[in-house]
């Protein structure tokens, strides 16, 4: 199914929009489940989401939050998704401490994977094999194409099994701390009940336009990964090649 498309006159209301549609899944999968789960992207862009979330009032009692990625540094660092996820979202609002599942970044990325899935294997209660279903996941894009910490030729890009993993970005445009890194995987991305992808900026606008109107190639152009029910929240700027 292709993805519907909403463009917004400016970041904020694309933000808002996005965070909104959100919070109203997270309501409905509490509502008919009793447990919601939501991951969420890194980067800059969400923050403004997560500022219009955080003003909200919303019963959080029923929601798990996780990281789609993170990278390798401490929580409290300046680049640490954890941190500005904290800082505009999680210090803001009444979530236990126990519903927020965070990539310990602080970790080697091996190891900082591996606890991270068993997180994701109790808290979905999977059997051998089996893969979470989020009923949220909230991407991004970067201007390269990438989502996720899945970067343009990355082989990962290819597992269909795995939860999460350990990855080495080795990109001469990627600052060195930010080059290791915790990702969840493709197979997981694809099972998401509901994808949400926030991008605004004009940087974003050549890449928006590859992975929405060129030629279906994920591993040039991660952000095609798609799951059945996706909607791209976007401002005019990003769209302006559409
Ligand atoms: C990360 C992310 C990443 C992000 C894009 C867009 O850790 O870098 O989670 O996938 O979504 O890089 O980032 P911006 O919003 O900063 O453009």
């Amino acid at each position: 199914m292709d993805p519907s498309i909403l463009t917004f006159e400016t970041p904020l209301e694309a933000a808002e929009a996005c965070g909104d549609r959100t919070l109203a899944i997270l309501e409905k999968a509490g509502r008919e489940r009793g447990i919601a789960t939501l991951a969420v992207s890194g980067g800059s862009t969400p923050r403004l989401m997560f500022q219009a979330m955080a003003k909200r009032s919303f019963d959080w009692s029923k929601v798990h939050i996780f990281q789609v990625d993170e990278r390798c540094v401490p929580p409290d660092h300046q680049v640490s998704n954890f941190r500005m996820t904290k800082e505009s979202l999680l210090d803001a609002v009444p979530i236990e401490q126990s519903r927020i599942h965070r990539i310990a970044g602080e970790l080697a990325p091996e190891e900082g994977a591996r606890l991270y899935i068993e997180d994701i294997r109790r808290t979905f209660k999977l059997g051998p094999g089996e893969l979470p279903v989020f009923d949220v996941i909230q991407r991004g894009m970067g201007p390269d194409g990438h989502t996720a910490s899945l970067f343009p030729g990355e082989p990962l890009i290819g597992d269909r099994t795995g939860i999460a993993s350990a990855v080495d970005v080795d990109k001469p445009y990627i600052d060195k701390v930010m080059r290791y890194r915790v990702t969840l995987l493709p197979g997981v991305l694809e099972r998401a009940r509901y994808t949400l992808c926030l991008a605004t900026g004009a940087d974003k606008a050549e890449s928006l336009h590859k992975v929405l109107k060129g030629p279906h190639a994920p591993m040039l152009f991660p952000s095609q990964i798609a799951s059945p029910d996706m909607a791209w929240y976007i401002d005019k700027k990003a769209a302006s090649l559409l």
